[in-house]
């Protein structure tokens, strides 16, 4: 069974957030994700886009490195090693700019203690560095960090953008005793965790200090579409409640790399996971969808 924790409102917002930028098609993330909220005022005067990632937090905080760190750590996704004891945490998310554009080839260092609430000071264990792939995104596989005296659960991180600043933070987890107490914990860096199974999985965002010139605008096929349904729209003989596409493809449906469709006769397999949306359809959207 799957249950879930309770986040602060502030973590909820940005699993709105995350829960968006799954949807969109990789143009979008690649390079324009401000035109989202771009309009025009009554006077016909265009709006200042207002970056998609602001959703009223500002930059991610930076935190104490604390007396921990080693650098030199391995090239690694996944902290587990034979024999690691522990509730298994995978935490994935994205690392943006400040014009919202996800960054690639960010490089991120995380560490932590183990279950036992101890840091391997003499070897590499439970640290480990990696990259953002092409859409910014990171996956770290770990477990949950035991507790050690005077502080919070937490995980270390030192992010940083191509040629770019160090931020170092920490990344802490919701409903825990110790959060009110900790001097250093700020409710900004909670993850939002959720349990499945015996394992937990955390989401996490980073918004870093780093300039990005904001895309102009987005190819017209690339756009996504509005939630009013387009006024130009042919008229149906059928509501179009009746009037499925021909095909496997279906809106709303979560689908992963490599799952294959049909739409209108023709078979399509899936380059991004991605959740379908009306307008999405695969012949419309080939950085989505690839003719198999
Ligand atoms: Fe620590």
């Amino acid at each position: 069974m799957t249950t879930h924790d309770t986040p602060p409102e502030g973590i909820r917002r940005k699993t709105l957030l995350k829960a968006a930028l799954l949807a969109l098609p990789v143009p979008l993330l690649i390079g324009a994700l401000p035109s989202v909220a771009e309009g025009t005022t009554p006077h016909g005067q265009p709006l200042t886009p207002t970056p998609f990632c602001d959703d009223g937090d500002h930059v991610t905080p930076a935190q104490t490195e604390g007396p921990y760190f080693k650098p030199n750590s391995p090239l690694r996704t996944s902290l587990l090693e034979p024999g690691t004891v522990g509730t298994r945490l995978t935490v994935t998310g994205y690392v943006f700019g400040l014009a919202c554009t996800p960054i690639p080839n960010a490089l991120m260092d995380f560490w932590q203690c183990d279950n036992g609430g101890v840091y391997d000071n003499a070897g590499n264990g439970f640290r480990g560095h990696q990259f953002t792939d092409a859409m910014g995104r990171f996956t770290l596989t770990t477990i949950v960090p035991g507790l050690y005296p005077g502080r919070t659960r937490h995980i270390h991180v030192k992010v940083q953008a191509p040629g770019r600043g160090v931020l170092t933070t920490q990344l802490y987890f919701p409903n825990e005793p110790r959060n009110a107490s900790d001097t250093i914990f700020d409710p900004v860096l909670v993850m939002n965790v959720t349990q499945v199974g015996s394992a937990k999985n955390g989401t996490f965002d980073f918004l870093l200090n780093v300039p990005q010139n904001p895309p102009t605008s987005a190819p017209p096929t690339t756009r996504p579409p509005t939630s009013a349904p387009p006024t130009t729209a042919p008229p149906t003989t059928r509501p179009p409640t009746s009037a499925p596409p021909q095909g496997t493809w279906r809106a709303g449906v979560a689908y992963a790399t490599g799952a294959q469709v049909s739409y209108n006769g023709l078979n399509y397999r899936c380059l991004q996971g991605h959740t379908s949306m009306v307008g999405w359809e695969p012949p419309n959207v080939p950085a989505l969808w690839q003719r198999v």
